[in-house]
């Protein structure tokens, strides 16, 4: 898959292609990512990419035409390793929120071009002629999307086969079955003399069933507890079993 990120900061960038598991995903060529330099794409002596907003107000717009010849270089690019045109991200907060299911079909595609804004924003004439999709990481608001591109671009590339040490560790992940993750534990078994400081005995069992059934209560409790909207989302799409509602209606008896 490739990433072609339009940025004006690409030096933010390199760490996350020399470091963590992501770096399996482009050193195994499963991933590209190609740099595209805002100012490259300005056309004056300046390497001017933004400028006041009409109507007055305060900071400034990022220049339409600096990004679509950004654009069409990548489209070029593109082309010359006859690769599919991939959709246009841009990182705004007025997007949709970032998901889950969104990072999963991402990661089964051929890519996207990421565009990240600064400054107040983008002119919407460039949104409106070649931007696909707007996505947000949440409802707070970043000075540029380079942050976004990169938290976007961790989610997907772990989801490549061979990324990640266990193949199977993110299908155990908050929200990739629609629930929160269960708590964890290792080593030592004891931390304390408070009860909380000890390991819960069924993980220390070897019981296999125990402690997924154990795992799969945890999940419930917690997600009940603190996102009851994914209790929700997983009874209406009925991935919630009937021991899962035994499990959610003991929950209620007790809470
Ligand atoms: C200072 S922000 C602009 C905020 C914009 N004026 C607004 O209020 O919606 C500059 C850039 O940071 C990025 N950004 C900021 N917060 C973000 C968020 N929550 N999600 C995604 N991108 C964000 C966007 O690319 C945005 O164009």
């Amino acid at each position: 898959m490739r990433f072609d990120v339009i940025t004006l900061f690409p030096e933010l960038f390199p760490p996350f292609q020399t470091v963590g598991v992501t770096r399996r995903a482009f050193d195994s060529g499963q991933a590209e990512l190609a740099l595209w330099p805002l100012r490259d794409f300005a056309d004056d002596a300046y390497r001017r990419v933004d400028d006041r907003a009409y109507g007055g107000g305060p900071g400034m717009v990022m220049l339409v035409q600096p990004l679509e010849r950004a654009l069409i270089a990548v489209r070029a690019a593109q082309a010359a390793a006859e690769a599919a045109p991939t959709p246009v991200i841009l990182f705004s907060p007025t997007g949709a929120r970032l998901s889950q299911p969104r990072v999963e079909a991402l990661a089964a595609s051929p890519g996207a071009v990421l565009v990240c804004g600064r400054y107040e924003g983008i002119d919407q004439r460039f949104i409106d002629r070649h931007v696909d999709e707007e996505l947000s990481l949440g409802d707070f608001v970043l000075s540029g999307g380079e942050l976004p591109a990169l938290a976007l671009m961790d989610a997907v590339l772990r989801l490549l086969p061979g990324v990640l040490n266990d193949e199977a560790s993110h299908r155990q992940d908050s929200f990739s079955d629609g629930l929160l993750d269960c708590p964890h534990y290792s080593r030592p078994d004891v931390l304390g003399d408070a009860p909380e400081d000890r390991v819960p005995p069924v993980l220390l069992s070897g019981h296999h069933a125990e402690i997924a059934r154990w795992r799969r209560e945890r999940q419930l409790a917690l997600t009940a507890h603190r996102r009851p909207d994914l209790i929700e989302a997983a009874r209406a799409s009925g991935r919630l079993s009937a021991a899962d509602e035994a499990c959610l209606r003991s929950l209620r008896l007790y809470s």
